[in-house]
């Protein structure tokens, strides 16, 4: 197989991390983009030739012209687009800063539309290409205090959907994931955000590895949607159990500290 040129943003941990260490091992041109530039260049170091760190903030959507332009220098035309940095924020709806909640937007929305739209005609005019999409199983199944992060998931995976039809004809293809529940940061730090409970224990959780392994096989094997573990795949076909399980099972927001 021939070396690809990938572009994994939030590379610096979690599932994005896991995803850039998989093409890296494969042997594919990784353009690693993310805040946290030492975790991004101890990704980097074993491979000095083939993976290059960009460090920028996605939470404004004016740099990823920057990001983009970066990458081509870097490692000549993307083949392949990871939208995959993100934010979440859990909590009470009504207690959420609402400026907090529109950076969520911009940060999990607007940058992947434009990364998006910026790179389309170039791969179109290629005849080749693959955009990724890392949306949220809270796309199909939005859950109770995480206001902002369903709405920002539901966007992202609506606009993914959408254009896989729409450019599949140019020979780009665009796959959409739904990760469940996956060990990172920021799964453990929502899971502090509940009152324990025994559903909330015993939910199947996935690794950020076996992720990358199913993501890598759908861009191959141009596959639509990655939803994983498995088991939240039925939520897609059964919409209505899936909103009463959902909505009878999260547990409780952990009450805030009063204020004084
Ligand atoms: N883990 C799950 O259970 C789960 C489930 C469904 C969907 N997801 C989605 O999977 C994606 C990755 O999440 P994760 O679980 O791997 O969480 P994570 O470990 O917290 O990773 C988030 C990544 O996003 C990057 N990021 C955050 N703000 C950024 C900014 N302003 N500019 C550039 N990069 C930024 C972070 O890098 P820096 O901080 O270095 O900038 C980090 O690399 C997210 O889109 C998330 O919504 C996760």
């Amino acid at each position: 197989m021939t070396s690809s040129h990938v572009i994994v943003t939030g590379a610096s941990s979690g599932i994005g991390e896991a995803l850039a260490r998989a093409f890296l091992a494969r042997g594919d041109r990784v353009t690693l983009a993310a805040r946290r530039t030492s975790l991004l260049e101890a990704l980097a170091k074993d491979y000095p030739e083939r993976a290059f760190v960009h460090a920028v903030d996605l939470g404004k959507w004016a740099n990823a012209e920057g990001l983009l332009q970066a990458a081509r220098a870097a490692h000549g035309p993307v083949d392949v687009l990871v939208n995959n940095a993100g934010v979440q924020i859990v909590g009470p709806t009504e207690g959420t800063d609402f400026e907090a909640g529109v950076a969520l937007l911009e940060l999990n929305v607007h940058t992947p539309l434009r990364l998006t739209t910026l790179l389309l005609p170039e791969m179109i005019a290629r005849k080749s290409g693959t955009i990724v999409d890392v949306a949220s199983m809270a796309a199909i199944a939005p859950t109770p205090g995480m206001f902002f992060y369903n709405a920002s998931k539901a966007a992202l995976a609506a606009a993914s959907e959408g254009l896989r039809g729409e450019v599949r004809r140019h020979g780009v293809h665009v796959v959409t994931v739904y990760p469940g529940p996956v060990k990172s940061a920021m799964e453990s730090a929502a899971r502090e955000k509940y009152v324990a409970s025994k559903a909330a224990t015993s939910t199947p959780t996935g690794t950020p590895e076996k992720l990358a392994e199913l993501v890598l096989a759908a861009i191959d094997k141009k596959r639509p949607r990655v939803v994983y573990p498995k088991v939240y795949g039925m939520a897609r076909h059964f919409p209505n159990m899936t909103r009463w399980v959902v909505d009878a099972l999260t547990p409780e927001l952990k009450s805030l500290p009063e204020k004084t």
